[in-house]
């Protein structure tokens, strides 16, 4: 469908929508859009094509997609003022970091300031911290990308390079997201860039929320820190930064606000786009080192054969399971799809031994997200965990990645066939954060 727009006003377009600008002059976010280029607005997302020239689009709407014609720009004017306050820093590398609530415009705050200063021939890197909502890299991932042109969406971007944390809340897993921040700095201050945009996850609310982002501010020692103030949700984080430079902006009235099921579905287009061309491949445990936060999986890596300890545990147990390993505080074991482990023996185990005793199926590691680095600790995509398979020591991953595996990182979330998300524990279910 044709609409003519006229200048000063805006289209806001929900996608999922294909819009092409025919004649005169729209922005998105800070980038004039070129003629004839086809703008994809993915399902859960809203675009405002800012008309400058009165403007005429071609629009196609997906299912439940939507097109409304708004007064003004949804820019906000804070927007303006905070990217002449970027702009005048004057140090190189001059980190800008942005803090702010689940959905109050992270996102589209940090591809305005991207596209305007690319426009003004900066080079400039943009660290993805928000691993619920990816913008750059797969889910579950922090990522960063060097921009060389303005995008309309950061997810246009390649990672360059990118750290699998495995989950998609980071109240669990802070102290991994941490390091995956300060390793990612690392390596883009390496590449010179002029400035780097750094997003943040929209954890904000509680002491241990606080704490966990001074730590991320610390180790990113950004030279100014935007804030998008939404409500008064965010005041005690703001008042804990105020060492920093820091400069308030609003978030934009014309907010789409996405419920959980939304955001998954976001979630989840990420993963189709990252396991594209994926294919089932085998990969022997002995080529690989395994990484898992619980150090359950990890133990594939440890017993070929097993030791004089590991047979004397299978004695107690009365049974020899398809895998097992003694880990610092529980014994694991891995027992064959349906089999039956005799509860009284277990208990007898865990006495004589004074560990826990884990069991888990044969079956279990199903769906997991992966994640696969190449020698040098490069990321290279991700994978879903099909199956391990004990007897003949191979993971079955399903992963457009077939080469220079080294290291595979196995996460706590879990897809199923079709990719969709899969809560794996009580845990998951509950999240103490939206993610
Ligand atoms: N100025 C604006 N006008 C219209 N829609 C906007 C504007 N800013 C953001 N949005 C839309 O609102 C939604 C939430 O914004 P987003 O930047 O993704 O927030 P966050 O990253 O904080 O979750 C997105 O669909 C986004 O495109
Ligand atoms: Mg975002």
């Amino acid at each position: 469908m044709r609409i003519t727009v006229d200048a000063g006003k805006t289209l806001l377009v929900d996608g999922p929508a294909s819009v092409t600008l025919v004649s005169g002059i729209a922005e998105v976010f800070g980038y004039a859009l070129r003629q004839m280029g086809k703008v994809v607005i993915r399902d859960g997302k809203r675009m405002p094509f800012a008309v400058k020239e009165k403007a005429t689009f071609d629009v196609s709407l997906g299912e439940n997609a939507n097109v409304e014609e708004v007064e003004g720009d949804t820019i906000p004017p804070s927007w303006e003022e905070a990217y002449k306050e970027l702009a005048a820093l004057e140090k190189r590398p001059s980190i800008a970091l942005v803090l702010g609530n689940v959905d109050s415009g992270k996102t589209s705050f940090c591809t305005y300031l991207v596209n305007k200063l690319v426009n003004d021939g900066w080079k400039v890197a943009i660290l993805d911290g928000d691993l619920g909502q990816s913008d750059i890299g797969p889910p579950c991932t922090i990522a960063y990308a060097i921009a060389s042109k303005p995008v309309t969406d950061l997810f246009n971007l390649e990672a360059a390079n990118a750290y699998f944390v495995g989950a998609t809340s980071p109240s669990r897993v802070f102290e991994k997201v941490i390091f995956g921040v300060a390793l990612l700095k690392e390596e883009i201050l390496k590449r010179q860039p002029d400035y780097v945009v750094v997003n943040t996850d929209g954890w904000v609310e509680g002491a241990d929320a606080i704490n966990y982002k001074l730590q991320i501010i610390n180790r990113m020692d950004p030279d100014i820190i935007f804030c998008i103030k939404q409500d008064e949700i965010l005041t005690p984080l703001f008042t804990a930064i105020k060492n920093f430079k820091t400069f308030m902006v609003e978030s934009p009235q014309t907010i789409r606000q996405r419920n959980r099921e939304k955001r998954r579905s976001l979630r989840e287009l990420g993963y189709i786009k990252y396991l594209k061309g994926a294919k089932v491949q085998s990969i022997p445990i002995s080529w690989v080192k395994i990484e898992s936060d619980d150090g359950e999986l990890k133990s594939l890596n440890k017993t070929f054969g097993m030791a004089k300890r590991e047979r004397e545990i299978c004695d107690l147990l009365g049974m020899k399971p398809l895998h097992i390993a003694e880990l610092k505080d529980k014994i694991y074991v891995v027992i064959g799809k349906g089999r039956w482990i005799d509860p009284e023996k277990v208990r007898n185990t865990e006495k004589a031994v004074g560990k826990k005793v884990v069991v888990v199926w044969k079956g279990d590691e199903k769906g997991l997200l992966t994640a696969l680095y190449n020698g040098e600790g490069r990321f290279l995509g991700i994978g879903v965990l099909r199956e391990i398979d004990y007897i003949r020591k191979v993971l079955k991953i399903f992963t457009p990645v077939s080469s220079s595996v080294s290291t595979i990182a196995i996460g706590k979330v879990r897809l199923d066939k079709n990719l969709r998300e899969i809560p794996v524990s009580q845990e998951e279910k509950t999240p103490l954060v939206q993610t």
